[in-house]
């Protein structure tokens, strides 16, 4: 049978099917329970038959379309969840060594001496500590840190000490140094990628003799986190 032929009836057999209960009473199978073989929407005849498949056919539409959109409402509030998660622990910070653009430099120390970089350009989350010059993880997390040792002794001929090391918990995980006396000046830059627990400290140390001079935020020290672990 043609699939406008099998339309038709269905429609007929739904129009009519409010007609047909006040007829035949109560109890009779409505066209909305199309599983059940008895009464007239599964009857024997071609027509209600083809027309009792469609019905069937649209039932387990309709199960399988409720049955994926529930499973989308779910999905959607676990990422939801997660996403808010996300988003009160943001954080990232971006600093330099000295505020202002007039040229100057770092005491020259004796012994290790974490650099408290005095310029914040921005500190979200406030987890870059402008006392301290340390940043502490607010999660646990992969984070993402970049620092670049700039120094210009003034002229050749002065002592070149551009050397630092970024540490974790005090212990250092990469370090650059340029020390000597024909360059007047240089730079470079560590950029890390770390896994953090809540809690760890990453801060940048001046080892004993190292000292770092600018006039326009050359020496820089940012972080950010990349995602949370938990
Ligand atoms: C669709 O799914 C919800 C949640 O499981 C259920 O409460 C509801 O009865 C279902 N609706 C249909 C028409 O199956
Ligand atoms: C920065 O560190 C100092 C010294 O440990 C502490 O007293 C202060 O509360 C910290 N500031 C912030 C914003 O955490």
């Amino acid at each position: 049978m043609a699939l406008r032929g099998i339309v038709l009836l269905c429609l007929l057999h739904a129009a009519f099917a409010n007609f047909f209960n006040s007829w035949e009473g109560p109890g009779r199978e409505s066209p909305q329970d199309p599983n059940s073989n008895s009464g007239s929407a599964c009857g024997a005849d071609e027509g209600s038959c083809s027309c009792c498949l469609m019905l069937r056919e649209v039932d387990k539409l309709a199960t399988l379309f409720n049955d994926s959109l529930n499973k989308l409402e779910r999905e959607y509030a676990l990422t939801y969840q997660s996403l808010k998660k996300t988003e009160a622990s943001r954080s990232a910070f971006s600093v330099a060594l000295f505020n202002g653009n007039a040229f100057k430099c770092s005491s020259r120390s004796t012994v290790n001496k974490v650099i408290v970089y005095k310029k914040v350009f921005f500190n979200l989350g406030n987890n870059y500590n402008l006392t301290t010059g340390a940043f502490t993880a607010p999660r646990s997390g992969i984070y993402s840190f970049a620092v670049t040792i700039y120094s210009d002794a003034g002229s050749s001929q002065n002592t070149l000490a551009a050397c630092a090391q970024l540490q974790v918990n005090g212990r250092t995980v990469a370090g650059s140094s340029e020390q000597n006396n024909h360059d007047q000046e240089d730079s470079s830059t560590i950029v890390l990628a770390l896994q953090l627990n809540v809690g760890d400290r990453v801060d940048i140390n001046l080892p004993p003799g190292c000292f770092l001079c600018d006039d326009s935020h050359y020496n820089t020290f940012s972080g950010f986190l990349l995602y949370p672990t938990e």
